[in-house]
């Protein structure tokens, strides 16, 4: 099966670094970018998509999500706007209402905020689990969000549940032993939240370290809520990703732009919690590879929207719009240490949106306007 897309007005390949091109065509075969070229020269297809001069983008890379859970914290939210500030404990809200729902509540949750994505051009999602915190509920998070995505992230270690409040050290034994083990399989990724009222960096190595070995790649939330020796360890540890980074030091700067870590800033968080924006030229003109998420939680960042996140980046933390789909795109799929998506040259997936604008820019240019005309991607 082969589609080809011509009178595109604006193409974004990221073939090189972020690279675009104006009136272009592309075929797509078996799901793949199969060429690209001017138009005139295109060879047949069984489809014809006629773009009318609107702008192709490569498909969002939501590299940052917690989906499945039930419940609701918009009265956290209200407080928040009046003033109170955003805590880990929270996370205990929602770790109830998760424990409490069935799987099908589970699933048809996690499906609706999944569809919203999409129709937000959203085409690659991880998903972590976070807020069952028992074997068998951080299992069937997981069970749950392999139904949805190939890119699923164990994270037992999300706070110390209240059941354990007095021994954390037992919770980390949790967490390492029987909770490893019933969740590796589900998993290809283990996270941990290190940071004030979660785990301290000592807990966070533990933790890693042990999934590491079980063939999970290892990611972090770090520096939300304060500086602390997070990124460092997500360095140290060859983490693929440290997200958040609200709080950088000037030594987390240096040793990401060293490293193969990439920092996944999360802009709904700070929008959702008054924290002050994280300022991405420190990373980017250091050379630190960097990624936009949209970190969907019902406490810190309820969102879907990749285009809402971009808008805050170029707006509130001094992204470029070219550097922010840059990040959106291919930062994300470098964040989950992938190649076949997040741009579309040739031999790439052909996930990728249709806009109704005839340029990126208006992503951020027209904040809170759907402009997404089309998404196409295959299942994966
Ligand atoms: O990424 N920081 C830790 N976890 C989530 C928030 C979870 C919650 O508040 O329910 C986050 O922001
Ligand atoms: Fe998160």
């Amino acid at each position: 099966m082969s589609i080809l897309i011509d009178n595109i007005g604006l193409l974004v390949t990221h073939e090189h670094g972020r690279s675009e091109r104006q009136n272009a065509v592309l075929v797509i075969e078996n799901n793949r970018v199969a060429w690209i070229g001017d138009a005139g020269k295109a060879p047949d297809a069984d489809e014809r998509i006629d773009a009318e001069g609107r702008c192709v983008i490569p498909g969002f890379v939501d590299s940052h999500s917690h989906l499945v859970f039930a419940g609701d914290r918009s009265a956290e939210f209200e407080h928040r706007m009046t003033g109170q500030p955003y805590a880990a404990g929270g996370i205990r809200t929602t770790v109830a209402a998760t424990r409490a729902a069935s799987n099908a509540v589970l699933t048809a949750n996690t499906g609706r905020l999944v569809a919203e994505m999409r129709a937000q051009g959203t085409t690659t999602v991880e998903i972590k689990s976070g807020y069952g915190l028992t074997t068998a509920d951080e299992a069937r998070a997981l069970a749950i969000a392999k139904t949805f995505t190939s890119e699923t992230t164990y994270l037992g270690a999300h706070v110390v549940p209240v059941e354990f409040a007095d021994n954390p050290a037992d919770y980390v034994a949790l967490v390492t032993g029987d909770m490893l083990d019933a969740c590796a399989p589900h998993a290809k990724w283990i996270d941990v939240f290190c940071d004030n009222g979660a785990f301290d960096v000592d807990q966070a190595r533990v933790i890693l370290k042990a999934g590491m070995p079980r063939g999970l790649g290892a990611r972090m939330h770090g520096a939300q809520l304060a500086p602390s020796g997070a990124v460092q360890l997500a360095v140290e540890l060859g983490a693929a990703s440290v997200d958040h980074c609200t709080y950088l030091t000037d030594a987390d700067v240096d040793a990401l732009a060293h490293s193969d870590t990439v920092a996944t800033l999360l802009p709904g968080v700070e929008f959702s919690t008054r924290q002050p924006y994280p300022d991405a030229r420190r990373l980017l003109d250091a050379g630190a590879t960097v990624a936009l998420a949209c970190d969907c939680n019902p406490g810190s960042s309820y969102t879907t929207s990749m285009p809402f996140c971009i808008a805050v980046a170029v707006r509130d933390m001094n992204f470029s719009p070219a550097e922010a789909l840059w990040s959106a795109t291919a930062g994300g799929a470098a964040a989950l240490g992938r190649t076949d998506i997040g741009g579309l040259a040739v031999g790439q997936r052909a996930d990728l949106v249709i806009l109704d604008a005839p340029s990126y820019v208006h992503l951020a240019y027209r904040p809170g306007v759907p402009l997404v005309h089309r998404v196409i991607s295959a299942a994966h």
